[in-house]
């Protein structure tokens, strides 16, 4: 079977409620925190996607049983101290950096050598943002290139907390150091710029020894050696990460609206719905709720009559960091000149994301000027394209694939997208919602 797609077609008016995929990161972590619980976690909604089952093969793999019925998953927790290091061990984090990055802070003590591997992607991507503060606590680490993937970690018995300073906005950094000083003794002090924050609320809700700061322009966070953690039901709510093409593709369409039931809106998460609201987009937030520390809303967005260009704080960039791609076909379409800056790390992701957004447009006729840490989109309003573009030999990043699908949707064209496979990591059921939007 073809494992590409075309796209020919631009997408007529919709009004239409939808369910996207549950939240990958929330997923994730809820995978990792299980494995160390004492007793049975169970888990509705949890995100069947490659990304979610390679963490939960890794468990498997540090003695951890796992069982999947339907919606439920059941993972059965050894406690904090129940994972069996079998020699040899390797470790696959598949595409994931969340994965692979996360579960080395909760490897820091192992005490026979493991093995993290990844596919192409992930071992192009950079572990020594990882292995250098994990380091501090006693751990040892060896990286091909001193840099990346495949690595191998050693753990120590010994674990001694630290002082981390996190400079990138890495939630990843952030976590993998918090688990990190789960297991180590004395209290691990972290002062971070803003990220996603699903590990400090799961740590809260479950009630460990964390205390959370939030500064202006970073958190500061303590943590302690824990003992225990209880079992964790959880519901997953649906990823803001993924509705925001679904977002984008209705600020792109006329006279369309578009409702997406139970979307997880944690405040470090809705950049995109803050910036596309300044660039004119009708966004809002029904029936909100609290869910265990984290937010939950349906989102209605309706399309604009007029899209206004934009430049983008970047104290917004935490927030929004997977969402540019798609931002900025909303810039392309904007009235004037629209400017993104300091996003050095979308260039650090499954791709290099800023030289494929750059791509995508010019491919498209748009005028940009892109550095390797900025864009500036000269956007068109009556963009139109009528040519042929084929989108290939993109490390099979999934954003660049539907980004690419949202962009042939609502600009026309004749759109060639290979690796479709590639939305399997975070949303597998992509092409699904765009086929019943145009029913
Ligand atoms: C994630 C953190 C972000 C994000 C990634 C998921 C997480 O990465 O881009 O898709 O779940 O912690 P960084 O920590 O590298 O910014």
């Amino acid at each position: 079977m073809s494992n590409s797609v075309v796209i020919k077609n631009k997408i007529k008016e919709f009004n239409k409620k939808i369910f996207v995929s549950s939240d990958k990161s929330i997923s994730i972590r809820w995978v990792l925190f299980a494995s160390l619980a004492d007793g049975i976690s169970t888990a509705q909604n949890l995100l069947m996607s490659e990304d979610v089952l390679a963490a939960i093969s890794a468990i498997k793999k540090l003695g951890i049983k796992v069982k999947i019925n339907k919606n439920t998953c059941k993972i059965f927790g050894k406690g904090i101290n129940g994972y069996n290091y079998k020699r040899n061990l390797t470790i696959n984090a598949k595409n994931s950096g969340t994965l692979g990055r996360l579960i080395l802070g909760l490897l820091i003590n192992t005490p026979n050598p493991i093995k993290l591997t990844g596919d192409h992607s992930l071992s192009k991507r950079d572990f020594k943002r990882i292995a250098d503060p994990l380091s501090n606590f006693g751990a040892n680490f060896k990286l091909r290139n001193k840099k990346n993937l495949p690595l191998i970690i050693n753990g120590s018995k010994n674990l001694v907390s630290f002082n981390y300073f996190e400079n990138k906005s890495s939630a990843q950094c952030k976590s993998a150091v918090i688990f990190g000083g789960m297991r180590s003794n004395g209290t691990t002090v972290i002062k971070a710029k803003k990220s996603r924050n699903h590990t400090e609320l799961l740590c809260k809700h479950l009630k460990l020894p964390i205390k959370i700061e939030n500064k202006k322009n970073y958190d500061l966070i303590k943590i302690n050696k824990i003992k225990k953690i209880k079992p964790l039901k959880y519901k997953i709510p649906s990823d803001i990460s993924s509705s925001a093409f679904f977002i984008v593709l209705t600020a792109l369409s006329k006279n369309s609206k578009l409702i997406i039931k139970d979307v997880n809106i944690n405040p470090s998460r809705i950049g995109i719905v803050i910036i596309l609201k300044k660039m004119g987009v009708k966004i809002i937030f029904k029936n909100k709720r609290n869910y265990k520390g984290e937010k939950i809303a349906d989102i209605l967005v309706e399309s604009p009559k007029r899209l206004k260009s934009i430049t983008c704080p970047t104290k917004l960039n935490s927030g929004a960091i997977d969402e540019f791609l798609v931002i900025f076909l909303v810039a392309a379409k904007a009235k004037g000149v629209s400017y993104f800056g300091n996003l050095a790390e979308m260039n650090q992701k499954e791709s290099p994301r800023l030289k494929w957004s750059s791509k995508i447009l010019n491919a498209m006729g748009i005028k940009n000027i892109t550095t390797n840490s900025s864009i500036k989109i000269f956007g068109n309003p009556n963009i139109k394209i009528s040519k042929k573009i084929t989108i290939k030999d993109y490390l099979k990043d999934h954003r660049v694939f539907m980004t690419s699908v949202i962009a042939g949707l609502s600009f026309g064209g004749e759109w060639l997208i290979h690796d479709k496979d590639s939305i399997k990591t975070s949303f597998p059921n992509f092409l699904k919602i765009i086929n019943d939007l145009k029913k």
